[in-house]
């Protein structure tokens, strides 16, 4: 059994998710941002790669207030879990990102001494030999609880994370502009699929300056739930 999986990430209209020198580059307009932040808060845990930790240094909490009190009354944590994909546990002690609850998900390749050091800041999971194995880590989610697990990239975590079926939605946010370059993430990286994965197109909204489609990922038969 594992979580259901949903994806949300804003991309330029040709699907780039940064440029080049794959900073954080803001693509998304108030109106998305806010219903980011609705979104989080409805979910049990967030989770990103380490990619996207050492370049957005992200926080991942709640923005709104109101949104977690919300979550207090229901007798949830302030902010969702978060979970950190890390195979060797590169992640720095100062990230961001260590405020509340957080997991950091390694495989058989990190150091004793890095695992060490960020289990004073984390609880550090060891799941794989090589890269951190994702099922296993979906399915240790469950057991603890984790129904709706939102995923916030970047592109080579989302691209694992098709290709072993572990994506059941998709909200892509595309904001009004091309940013361009062959070097610059995507929505999804790594290897290319074949056949390609099929989505249902579930909606396509206006959302203030760009378009929000929300996609369903057809034929997961891998999940259990
Ligand atoms: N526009 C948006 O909504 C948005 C959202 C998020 C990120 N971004 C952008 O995306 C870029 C970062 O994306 P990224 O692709 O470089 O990094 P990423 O997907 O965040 O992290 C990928 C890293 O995770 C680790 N990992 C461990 N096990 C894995 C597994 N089974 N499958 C895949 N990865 C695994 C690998 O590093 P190790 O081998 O070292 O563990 C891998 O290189 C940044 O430019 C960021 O700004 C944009």
């Amino acid at each position: 059994m594992r979580p259901w999986v949903f994806l949300n990430i804003s991309a330029s209209l040709d699907g780039k998710i940064s440029n080049e020198t794959r900073k954080q580059l803001r693509i998304s307009c108030k109106e998305d941002l806010e219903r980011v932040d609705r979104l989080r808060a409805s979910a049990d845990a967030i989770m990103v790669g380490i990619g996207t930790v050492l370049a957005d240094n992200p926080k991942l909490n709640v923005k709104n207030k109101d949104l977690r009190e919300k979550r207090l009354c229901e007798g949830k944590s302030e902010n969702p879990l978060k979970i950190i994909v890390d195979s060797k546990c590169r992640i720095p002690e100062n990230a961001e990102v260590f405020d509340g609850e957080v997991i950091v998900a390694v495989s058989k390749l990190a150091k004793k001494e890095d695992i060490d050091r960020i289990s004073k800041k984390a609880r550090v999971v060891v799941f794989g030999e090589d890269k951190v194995d994702l099922k296993a880590l979906l399915e240790f989610l469950y057991e603890r609880g984790v129904r709706r697990l939102m995923v916030e990239g970047g592109g080579t975590l989302v691209s694992s994370l098709l290709k072993e079926g572990l994506i059941d939605e998709i909200f892509i946010y595309y904001g009004p502009m091309i940013i361009g370059g062959s070097n610059s993430p995507t929505i999804c990286d790594g290897r290319s699929f074949s056949p390609p994965i099929k989505v249902d197109i579930l909606s396509i909204q206006r959302l203030g300056e760009g378009i929000l489609l929300h996609l369903k990922v057809l034929s997961n038969d891998h999940r259990s739930e």
